[in-house]
């Protein structure tokens, strides 16, 4: 028995907080191992504080590097604080966004380049990538609109940049995955939820049947 990480990334709309909470109960009746359900940025005490400074609102005088070596710094905390003791604990560690989410978001949804905010993560994560990673694929056309349909009043500070930077996550996560095919598996988000959540579900217990080995 060993710990597992595994993180969660998409585009917004991609209904990916959603599919985790219902992926939950699924995967835990499959093991016996304890599962830790966390999420970036924020996923501990420090990191969440840090959270509140990046995603708020009426802030727009935030420069583009501040804000990835914030979400760096948030991550970094997140991963002492809450991912590494439970990998050392034998648990299965579920993080609701990763490393992936900068090098999409801030690299090239901010256009700071992908490579750079790469090179400030590797110092924040110090190697310590996921064993897999989920991504929940959805063009931003369909993300947007999923989004202004169901909240549109709390639509946060990134959800209301315009459509091209969106344009710009979405292609930076197609790269991701074309570049990682062992660690980042694609599941198709247009699916109905059900679909998503099952689909999802395949993929984790078939990369780790040894963990997932019970029947339910
Ligand atoms: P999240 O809370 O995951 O929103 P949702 O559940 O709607 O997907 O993420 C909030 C926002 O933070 C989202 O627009 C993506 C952004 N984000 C980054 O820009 N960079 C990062 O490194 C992370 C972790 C998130």
């Amino acid at each position: 028995m060993t710990g597992i990480f595994i993180s969660f990334e998409g585009p917004d709309g991609a209904g990916k907080t959603t599919a985790l909470n219902n992926l939950l109960p699924l995967l835990k009746s499959k093991t016996d191992q304890e599962i830790v359900l966390s999420r970036e940025p924020g996923g501990s005490e420090i990191a969440e504080k840090i959270r509140e400074i990046i995603l708020t609102i009426h802030d727009e005088q935030m420069d583009a590097r501040t804000e990835a070596l914030l979400y760096a710094a948030s991550r970094r905390q997140h991963l002492v604080d809450v991912i590494l003791p439970a990998i050392e604990q034998n648990k299965i560690m579920l993080s609701d966004r990763f490393v992936d989410s900068s090098i999409a978001y801030q690299g090239a949804g901010r256009m700071i380049g992908t490579k750079e905010v790469a090179e400030i993560n590797d110092f924040a994560i110090d190697g310590q990538l996921p064993d897999l990673t989920i991504y929940f694929d959805i063009s931003p056309e369909i993300g947007l609109s999923r989004i202004k349909k169901d909240h549109q009043e709390q639509m946060d500070r990134l959800e209301q940049e315009k459509l091209p930077f969106h344009e710009r996550v979405h292609e930076a996560y197609l790269e991701l995955l074309k570049n990682n095919p062992e660690r980042i598996k694609k599941i198709d988000a247009t699916q109905s939820l059900d679909k998503v959540v099952a689909d999802t579900l395949k993929v984790i217990t078939d990369r780790f049947p040894s963990e997932f080995n019970l029947g339910g």
